[in-house]
């Protein structure tokens, strides 16, 4: 390509009248440019698009750890937090990629102090918050808080609602957290918010930021926690690293069915720095069978959910600790590459295959960095076999065969082409695949499509 000259050489003084003319009103479209791009950028980062520079982000991957609310409700205090972080590092959980450790609600006292501070509870953290986060971090992990976008938490301590930029920098600098979960519970009056859920929770992202700019900390991570009431899969990723889709969770297969089925609609939103968080995890808790508990743990991790343990690590079981340390489920929950979820490419068990709370949808998949990813779920109560062509997925092509790895089994189970059925999974368990192309399909299959459907030979004649 030609490169054009910077001057015109025939006007090496003054530029002609209209030229000025002409350049005078570039000028000022510019400058108007350049005003109208600055109001909307204040508009936008006003609405919480403030990103920290590229090196400073947090949460591009799902956040793995362990919360306390599943396993102890209100009835922590320092040595649960201590014991939990010490178990995270011995039962191996850390080696494996679970390295945040993070106090829910109840940690404090009832009222802020006579400087409008939030206090830890005396009585449950006598060492007090910087303590704790010191000795988690001294033990290579981080360590995440909890506060509320209201007057109050859930249980009722001090929310934040007013107070953002005082406890963002409290949670962060005086107390060295490193992720804030911010629930959504005793919410203002309209007439003194005057503001939408996107504006409660910006006021937050906000006050983060300005922490992060002033300090040059990186930002606390920020998990929002409105469980999914006004569809945060469109917004939070502008305000925080993930969003609560559902309800809380409970220790049983009926809330693990009705969470999957409600995300099985939107888990396409999360991807890097933005992830559906379908709650805690139920893993070793309650009424989950070992099959209920693998598909549980398999739903979440390949719809990128953080992936937060909630059980009493102390009495987990060998079957409760192989699940949360399946490193091949996990590598799909933290692919470097593919940021995106899985999602289902035929859904429920019911008539023209429709699925509702108590019957998700049935077969998933996703990219990943090392191939195709499949979940087969069972969501009937008795055992059945599960089959599905292969092409049915998006990411597979056609004519080709592909290796079978079993992520439960760890198994290669050679190579299918055309189509994959699995007999007897049992009621409620899962199987996860996945599927690396192999060159190919073996000659002379028949029927010659997978699709039958507008399948045509060159000459014109329809395959049936
Ligand atoms: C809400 C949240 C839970 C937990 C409790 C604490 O219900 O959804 O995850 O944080 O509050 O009170």
């Amino acid at each position: 390509m030609k490169s054009m000259p910077l001057k015109d050489p025939r006007s090496p003084l003054a530029p002609p009248r209209h030229a000025v003319i002409v350049s005078s009103a570039l000028t000022f479209a510019l400058a108007a440019l350049g005003v109208a791009l600055a109001a909307l950028s204040m508009l936008y980062f006003g609405r919480g698009g403030a990103h920290p520079p590229a090196d400073m982000r947090v949460g591009r991957l799902p956040v793995m750890g362990y919360n306390t609310w599943n396993a102890y409700h209100c009835d922590i205090n320092e040595t649960v937090l201590l014991e939990t972080a010490s178990l995270i590092k011995s039962l191996g959980l850390a080696d494996v990629g679970y390295d945040y450790v993070n106090v829910d609600d109840c940690y404090s006292e009832k009222k802020r102090n006579d400087n409008g501070d939030i206090v830890a509870d005396p009585t449950r953290f006598p060492h007090g918050m910087k303590w704790l986060t010191d000795h988690i971090h001294s033990l290579g992990l981080k360590a995440g808080i909890y506060s509320d976008a209201g007057w109050f938490t859930c249980a009722l301590y001090p929310g934040s609602f007013q107070n953002e930029e005082r406890d963002a920098k409290l949670f962060r600098e005086e107390w060295g957290f490193d992720l804030l979960k911010y629930d959504n519970c005793a919410v203002p009056f309209d007439e003194i918010s005057r503001e939408n859920i996107i504006g409660r929770y910006v006021r937050m992202s906000d006050a983060i930021a300005t922490q992060a700019k002033a300090s040059g900390q990186p930002p606390l991570l920020l998990s929002l926690c409105e469980w999914g009431n006004q569809q945060p899969w469109l917004w939070a990723k502008r305000i925080g690293q993930s969003w609560r889709t559902t309800g809380d969770i409970g220790p049983n297969w009926n809330s693990v069915a009705d969470i999957i089925n409600k995300n099985s609609f939107i888990s396409w939103a999360s991807d890097f720095y933005g992830h559906g968080d379908l709650d805690m995890l139920e893993v070793g808790n309650g009424d989950l069978t070992f099959e209920e508990a693998k598909a549980h743990f398999t739903a979440w991790a390949f719809m990128k959910s953080p992936l937060l343990i909630g059980t009493h690590l102390a009495d987990a079981s060998t079957e409760t600790l192989s699940i949360l340390k399946n490193t091949e489920i996990i590598a799909i929950n933290q692919d470097p590459v593919v940021g995106t979820a899985i999602t289902p490419f035929r859904w429920g068990a019911g008539p023209q295959w429709t699925s509702n709370s108590t019957h998700p949808a049935q077969y998933w998949s996703g990219e990943s960095e090392n191939g195709t990813v499949f979940m087969l779920l069972n969501v009937l109560d008795e055992p059945a076999d599960l089959f599905f062509n292969l092409t049915e997925s998006p990411w597979i092509r056609s004519g080709r065969q592909y290796s079978v790895r079993d992520l439960w089994a760890h198994t290669d189970n050679g190579t299918a082409a055309r189509n994959i059925s699995v007999p007897a999974v049992p009621a409620h368990g899962v199987v996860a695949l996945l599927l690396q192309d192999a060159g190919d399909e073996p000659e002379g299959i028949e029927p010659k499509c997978s699709v039958l459907e507008w399948c045509i030979d060159k000459n014109g004649t329809l395959i049936r």
